[in-house]
């Protein structure tokens, strides 16, 4: 399968942002164990701390990959453009967060993403990636 993944906002500090919520690993040496977890796939890898690049590449490969797993960050919480993006595209989206967000602040219950996602992952750390992964495969 053809897959993307997407990084929203301050995720690039996966390994030094707030060790206690998201780990200590980068989501660079989490790739690389992906990426050898699934050698058959195609699963590439965008990050950005901007709302329109985001949106931007999801236009970009939505009509074409099979899957794309989306942790938009505090996007999530905000973002209707990027909701609007995501029903605009063809491919099936998951959304994963790396923490229980439900069990978080109340700000980061809501999710705009949700609705117009195939189905959300969150709590289950780095491992919620490979979780969306399957459900992308098993679709
Ligand atoms: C997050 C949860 C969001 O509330 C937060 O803004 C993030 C990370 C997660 O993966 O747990 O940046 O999406």
């Amino acid at each position: 399968m053809n897959l993307l993944i997407v990084n929203g906002p301050n995720l690039n500090l996966l390994g030094k942002r707030e060790p206690s919520i998201y780990g200590s690993k980068t989501f660079e040496d989490y790739l690389n164990e992906l990426l050898s977890e699934y050698p058959e796939d195609s699963i590439s890898y965008f990050q950005s701390n901007n709302e329109g690049e985001i949106i931007n590449k999801l236009h970009e490969v939505g009509f074409d990959v099979d899957g794309i797993v989306i942790n938009a960050g505090a996007y999530t919480h905000t973002s209707i453009a990027i909701a609007d993006a995501i029903s605009a595209i063809k491919s099936p989206v998951i959304e994963v967060h790396i923490s229980n967000v439900h069990k978080r602040e109340e700000f980061r219950h809501k999710s705009y993403l949700s609705a117009v996602c195939f189905g959300v992952i969150a709590g289950f750390g780095l491992d919620s990636y490979r979780l969306a992964i399957e459900a992308l495969k098993s679709k």
